[in-house]
């Protein structure tokens, strides 16, 4: 009902949460028999947020990408969940009242499906987002909110390391420059000697949009660019002025010499259209940093580049994304997505010991 809905002013990168809980959310009610998680639907329901109009386009068009059936390539990416799921679980049966950070939690709701009744859960995000969480989330018995910067050396003194340390960071540590990832890994080893962390990562070579497309088994990638191409259009049907005209200025910056003929989607279209594939690609590229907001892209090649910075990590485990997920409910253009995905290591969750 429209009056318990809670309206959500969030901005910026933050806003970048509702994404994944938005798939994981998809997944649940379509998908059940992948991924369930109740707390998700229930949060979806309660926000009082257009996912589908976001300020964060790439997102927002992620999201408009279905495969055959329906299901959207972003809650796809939340399968990450159930790795995480089978990480925390595997760490607190051997350390049943262990420590476990959720690190840029969002509105990531782990905790109330890996819950063993004794670990003690932390959820760990920017005092913007926290208030959100807040809001919407009461801290339970036995979770503690930390409404500190992951950069904040503080917030390691607020852990309790009696049991155990584990980690699990989910679709944050892409948002930092390189540095900021080193200055991070480094205070985990200083602080949670023994510790354990995972996250996802793509790796560097398929980090740029252009080597994006190549994700898709290559009798997938036509349809794929008419996909985009097509949530593209819905996404300019809605969005706000601001973000065509930011789309438009990029248009003009790009470094190639063809522009469109206007500034209406038509245009745009026609124009891309009769770009050769090699200045697709570098447009590409450039868009690329552009969803990012500008943002450095930090992305390492593979987990052992972790174990060069610092001796006291070493690799524990690299999963594929979809390793181990069942696929047979799925129709056969998404299951030889998830394995041409996996067997090119296209994109991994990564356990390490710190
Ligand atoms: C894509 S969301 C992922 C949220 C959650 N892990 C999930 O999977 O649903 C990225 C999150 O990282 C948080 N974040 C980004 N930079 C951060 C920082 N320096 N310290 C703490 N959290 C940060 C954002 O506020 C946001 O909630």
């Amino acid at each position: 009902m429209q009056q318990d809905k809670v309206k959500i002013e969030l901005g910026g990168m933050s806003a970048s949460m509702f994404f994944p809980l938005w798939g994981r959310a998809q997944l649940s009610k379509k998908y059940s028999s992948l991924f369930y998680d109740a707390k998700a639907i229930e949060l979806v329901e309660k926000i009082d947020y257009d996912f589908s109009t976001s300020g964060i386009p790439f997102q927002d068009i992620l999201s408009n990408i279905s495969f055959e059936g329906g299901l959207p390539l972003l809650s796809l990416f939340s399968l990450r969940a159930k790795q995480f799921d089978e990480k925390v679980k595997a760490y607190i049966r051997e350390r049943p009242r262990a420590s476990v950070v959720n690190i840029g939690a969002g509105l990531d709701t782990t905790f109330y499906h890996v819950d063993n009744g004794t670990i003690h859960w932390y959820d760990l995000d920017l005092p913007a987002v926290i208030d959100v969480r807040r809001q919407l989330l009461p801290e339970p018995e036995r979770v503690t909110y930390i409404a500190k910067s992951l950069l904040d050396p503080s917030w390691c003194k607020d852990i309790n390391t009696d049991n155990g340390v584990f980690m699990v960071a989910g679709g944050v540590l892409s948002w930092l420059e390189e540095a900021e990832v080193k200055q991070f890994f480094s205070m985990l080893t200083d602080n949670f000697p023994d510790g354990e962390i995972v996250f996802n990562f793509r790796p560097r070579s398929g980090a740029s949009i252009d080597a994006w497309m190549d994700q898709f088994p290559p009798e997938q990638r036509d349809a794929m660019m008419a996909a985009w191409m097509e949530a593209m259009n819905g996404w300019w049907e809605k969005a706000p002025q601001d973000q065509k005209d930011n789309l438009n200025d990029m248009i003009a910056a790009l470094k190639i010499s063809t522009k469109p003929k206007g500034k209406e989607w038509s245009d745009i279209k026609a124009w891309w259209e009769k770009l050769k594939d090699t200045e697709k690609a570098e447009a590409m590229a450039e868009f690329w940093t552009f969803f990012r907001g500008g943002v450095g892209l930090w992305v390492p090649e593979d987990a052992s580049e972790f174990t060069k910075w610092d001796s006291r990590i070493t690799v524990a485990d690299q999963v594929p994304l979809f390793k181990n997920i069942p696929r047979d409910s799925l129709s056969a253009e998404v299951r030889r997505f998830m394995d041409y995905n996996d067997e090119r290591g296209k994109a991994s969750v990564i356990h390490l010991r710190v």
